[in-house]
Parts: structure tokens; C-alpha cells; sequence
């Protein structure tokens, strides 16, 4: 493995406002904590992240686990949907983060984020595997890779109550029955490197807590914004549906919610697509759109907004092909992800343990995330993507409660049986995407006039082409549009006229352009102009009308 990243977030988010990536959102009014706005190279890498899922997946996937081809459809269905979807998919009772509030500042976020150390239920382990001599202060020097196990909450709690009694004792205010119910209980306190997963930020905190870190009670937890202690409430949990009323009663008889995912549309469609489309179990449907989460911490830029796009797919499966159908997907998906430029060691695939299950997820089975090493996790991993086993919870559910049942199992023609197929979700981020995109890219370079590029791989590169005259005059500019006219009809290129060629190629540099044409003197005698290649800067002539050519070999 190579070292961890070492590029600074600061500079990558500079350069995303100055070059026109990424804003923030109604930033003439100081911004609104969670929302960010694409300017136009952020919109057109976002959209060239999404055209390449689409391009890639939906419309060509790779063959199957069988060697045929594989059959998904799209649909686009509403931001609001009838609330009874939100009851039956289980978001209106489960879909909860614990939040606690420094009571001084009125400053909120996740009690889980501000919580050091994490048990997470697993196998309940065989008795000789459970640690039964372990000492807490040595254990944290001496054992950095350290993790209790456990069958349940309950049983992590009593394990630490034989094993570790002083940190039980930290632990009980904050080991409500709400708290363990979120399926992890606390043992220790220190403010995380946000965007970690559960697994990288254990692994971290483990190495650098000191025993003098440990909690006695909450009033021991410092606030993260003030360093204060006693300043904090205990957690509660906070629904992360953002409410809105359905006509011109604000009363509860209207009011629904803006979807936090795009799957639900997808699952509460699956009859219409199934009766209307010809398509027969195994098929997958796909949506892209935006979803929407009240955080309790949105941060790290875009990776925690309150408003995000989703790339997700429901495949839907036999009940028994369920294992050779999600190494399809979570396979296939990792292999996207280094297709479209994160192919080092920044990029990771990571099974879940089955104390991260999500409510719908069948345990122990087929869950996993891609991971990229953004520089705010480093040297941990924040996720891009979950492909998870859904089971057929979210049928089975939405055919419960709408009121049809098993009217709505699926007929399998070929083996003459009703069932709820299961379901193999891959469900992307397409922010996430961008973000990573853009950090992968980001490569300082001191020898540069722009002391940095953004190393795109072509086919997401926001601008392909870029075309100079070399001076204002001699007829280049006319050259130079001529030609410009003919490769915008293909290409997102631009023309760029003014400041010193240096200027100019420091402008594609920071922008991520993989090629500049410059129309120079030689060019009006011979027909040729000069190609620079962005990342090795080397500069080759080539005959002005092979331009085309030389883009489609080159970019595709
Ligand atoms: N339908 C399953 C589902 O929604 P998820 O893991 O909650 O699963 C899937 O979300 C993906 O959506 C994540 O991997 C991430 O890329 C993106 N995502 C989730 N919450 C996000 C947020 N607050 N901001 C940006 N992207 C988010």
C-alpha cells in the first residue's frame, strides 16, 4: 500500500471555488448549512460521473454471472411520494441517528460521531475467543487492532461490565436502551476525524486514545465546539426525514416527506415496470435523482449534504441466486469505480461486520461499500457506495401495506412458482463520486504555473479540449474558431483567446483539460497545430484536420 493522501482539503476546496466547482449554496446570503451548488466545470464533471453510470450500467452492464446479458431498465419517479411508502420501507420509525446538543452553544450533531470507541454486535464468539485478561490501559498501547465481540448490545454491555467495570461506569449515561438499540455502545470519547466509517474510525481512535480520555459520566464528554465539559445532553434519537405538507393544510392528514432515497420509488413500481416492460426476474430497475436527509452534522464538503443525488439499482433475483448475483454486483461496481480514475490504493471494497447491517439487510449476508480515502478520512475511508442484499423486506413490505399481500408475488413463468424476488441493491452517491473524482485528480505540482492539475481521466474531464491561437493575429484567431466550431459539435472544448499561452495552459491545468491545440505561424503554413498533453506537458504537432481523430482515440 502506498502512503496515506497527503493533499490538503483546504486547497482542493479553494480550488473548487475559484475554478467553479463547487459553491456554496445562496452563498450571498452566508451559505445554508448541508446544500452545495455546482458551477459550470463541478456541473459538467457531475454529469459526465453520471452519463458513465448510466452509459456503463444501466443501458451496457457487464454479462452476468451466467454469461448473458443483463436487463435493466430505468424509471424517474417523485421527490414526494404518498407517506404510507415511508411507513411501510420502515424510514418513519427507523431511519433515526442519535444527536446530542451542547446546551450553551445550541450546536447539534451526532452522538456517534463524537463517541471514541464502538462495540459492534457480532457472532456471539466461542468462549475461549472472548478477551478475558485484558488491562485497558495497556490494551490501548499495545493493541491498536483491539475489538470486543459480542452476539448483541446487551451482551457488549455485560461483557465490559465483567471485563472493564471503570469504563462500564463512563459508559451507562450514555448506554440508554435508545442508544444500544442503534446497535453500538460507546466506551470512550473523543472527537472524530469526521467522514470515517465505523470500522477505519475504530481502528484510528484505538490507536490514540490515552486512558485519561475515558468518560466517567457525561459531564466528562467535552463539547466539540467549546472543549466544555458538562455542556452536552444526552442523545435522542432525531429523524432524518425532512417534512412537508401536501396542499395548503399545514395538519398532519398532509403531511409527507422529501425522499431520502430513490429506491422506494423503484420498489413501490416494480408491479407497473414487471406488467408493463417484458422483463423477467433476474432484471434490474434504475434510478438516478435526488434524495434528501436532514444530517445532524452535514460536513467535509460535499460528502454530508442535506441534498444529494443518488445512482442506485434494485436487481431483482431469484431467492436462491442471491450469492453469485451480489460478487456480481459488488464486483462489478468496485470494477466501474477504478474504470472511472480511482484505481490506486485510495479506492477499497469492505464487507460490513454484521453489527453494521441496515434494518432491511439479511444478516451475515452480502454487504458490502465501496471506500475511497478522501484527505478529511485519512488514513481511514469515507463510503462512495453500499451494495447490499435487501432481501425482499421492501416488497414484501409495500405489499403488506398497500393491502394487496400475495396477490403481488411474482409469477416465474420458467419454474411455475409466485415469489418475492430478492433484491441486490448498489446504491452510489453521485456527489460522493464527484468528490472523490475531483481529490483523486488533484495533484500538486510545484513546477507548474498553476502549481496544480486535475489529472481526469479523460472521459469525465468537464472541458476535453481547449484551442489557442497563439497570438491575436496573422489570421490565427480565425483559424483557431474554425476549428473550435467543428470540435464543440463532438466535444465540450472551449476557445480560449486572451493572456500569455503559459496563462492559458495554467487555466486548463487547474480545470482538468487532458488536451490544449494551439494555432501558431507554422500552422498557416503546413496545416498543423500543436497538441499538449496535460499530465506529461509534452507538446507534439499533429495535422489540424486529424484533430477529430486524435480526440475520439484519446477520449473515446
Ligand atoms: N437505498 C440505500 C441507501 O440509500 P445509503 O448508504 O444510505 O443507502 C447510498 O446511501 C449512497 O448515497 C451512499 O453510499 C452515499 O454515496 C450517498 N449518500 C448517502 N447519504 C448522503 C449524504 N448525506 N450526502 C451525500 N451523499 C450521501
Amino acid at each position: 500500500m502506498s502512503a496515506p493522501t497527503t493533499k490538503s482539503m483546504d486547497e482542493i476546496v479553494a480550488l473548487c471555488r475559484r475554478r467553479g466547482f463547487i459553491w456554496q449554496s445562496s452563498e450571498i446570503y452566508n451559505g445554508i448549512n448541508g446544500f452545495w451548488d455546482y458551477g459550470p466545470l463541478g456541473a459538467r464533471l457531475k454529469r459526465n460521473l453520471k452519463e458513465a453510470w448510466w452509459n456503463d450500467i444501466v443501458e451496457r452492464p457487464p454479462d452476468g454471472p451466467d454469461g448473458k446479458p443483463v436487463s435493466i431498465v430505468p424509471v424517474d419517479c417523485t421527490i414526494i411520494m404518498n407517506p404510507k411508502v415511508w411507513e411501510a420501507s420502515g424510514h418513519v420509525a427507523g431511519f433515526n441517528d442519535p444527536m446530542v446538543d451542547d446546551m450553551e452553544t445550541q450546536q447539534r450533531f451526532r452522538a456517534d460521531h463524537l463517541i471514541g470507541v464502538w462495540v459492534f454486535p457480532m457472532n456471539a464468539p466461542a468462549a475461549d475467543e472472548v478477551p478475558t485478561d485484558v488491562d485497558f490501559a495497556q490494551t490501548q498501547a499495545s493493541a491498536p487492532e483491539m475489538t470486543i465481540v459480542a452476539a448483541n448490545p446487551s451482551e457488549a454491555v455485560q461483557l465490559l461490565a465483567n471485563k472493564w467495570p471503570k469504563i462500564l461506569k463512563g459508559l451507562s449515561p450514555l448506554g440508554s436502551e435508545e442508544y444500544l438499540a442503534h446497535n453500538y455502545t460507546a466506551i470512550n470519547f473523543v472527537p472524530p476525524d469526521e467522514g470515517m466509517n465505523a470500522s477505519s474510525y475504530q481502528r484510528c481512535v484505538l490507536k490514540r486514545v490515552g486512558a485519561d480520555r475515558i468518560a466517567q459520566s457525561p459531564q466528562d464528554v467535552p463539547s466539540p465546539f467549546t472543549g466544555e465539559k458538562g455542556k452536552l445532553t444526552k442523545p435522542r434519537m432525531f429523524n432524518l426525514m425532512y417534512d412537508v405538507f401536501n396542499g395548503p393544510i399545514r395538519n398532519e392528514d398532509n403531511r409527507t416527506y422529501l425522499r431520502p432515497e430513490t429506491a422506494q420509488g423503484i420498489f413501490t413500481q416494480f408491479w407497473n415496470v414487471v406488467d408493463t416492460s417484458r422483463v423477467k426476474v433476474p432484471f434490474g430497475i434504475a434510478q438516478m435523482g435526488k434524495a434528501f436527509r436532514n444530517e445532524v452534522t452535514p460536513r467535509n464538503f460535499t460528502f454530508r449534504s442535506r441534498e444529494f443525488e443518488q445512482m442506485e439499482i434494485e436487481f431483482f433475483i431469484r431467492p436462491d441466486e442471491a450469492d453469485p448475483w451480489y460478487r456480481y454486483w459488488r464486483d462489478s461496481r468496485f470494477a466501474w469505480w477504478q474504470s472511472i480514475g480511482l484505481a490506486g490504493d485510495n479506492l477499497m471494497l469492505r464487507e460490513h461486520e454484521k453489527g453494521e447491517l441496515a434494518h432491511y439487510a439479511k444478516a451475515g449476508e452480502g454487504v458490502c461499500d465501496v471506500e475511497y480515502r478522501f484527505p478529511f478520512t485519512a488514513p481511514g475511508f469515507g463510503e462512495l457506495e453500499g451494495i447490499a442484499h435487501r432481501t425482499d423486506y421492501d416488497l414484501r413490505q409495500h405489499a403488506e401495506h398497500s393491502g394487496y399481500g400475495d396477490k403481488l408475488r411474482y409469477f416465474d413463468q420458467e419454474r411455475n412458482q409466485r415469489y418475492f424476488p430478492h433484491v441486490i441493491e448498489p446504491s452510489a452517491g453521485a456527489d460522493r463520486g464527484t468528490l472523490a473524482v475531483i481529490c483523486e485528480a488533484y495533484t500538486p505540482d510545484e513546477a507548474r504555473p498553476s502549481k496544480v492539475y486535475l489529472k481526469f481521466t479523460p472521459r469525465l474531464a468537464p472541458i476535453k479540449a481547449a484551442i489557442f491561437p497563439l497570438v491575436k493575429k496573422d489570421g490565427m484567431p480565425q483559424v483557431a474558431e474554425n476549428l473550435y466550431r467543428n470540435i464543440r459539435s463532438k466535444f465540450a472544448c472551449q476557445l480560449d483567446v486572451k493572456q500569455s499561452i503559459g496563462k492559458r495552459y495554467a487555466r486548463m491545468d487547474e480545470a482538468g483539460t487532458p488536451y490544449c491545440f494551439t494555432i501558431d505561424g507554422q500552422t498557416l503554413e503546413d496545416q498543423t497545430v500543436t497538441v499538449r498533453d496535460r499530465d506529461t506537458q509534452d507538446q507534439k504537432r499533429i495535422a489540424i484536420d486529424k484533430v477529430e481523430t486524435f480526440l475520439l482515440e484519446h477520449i473515446g
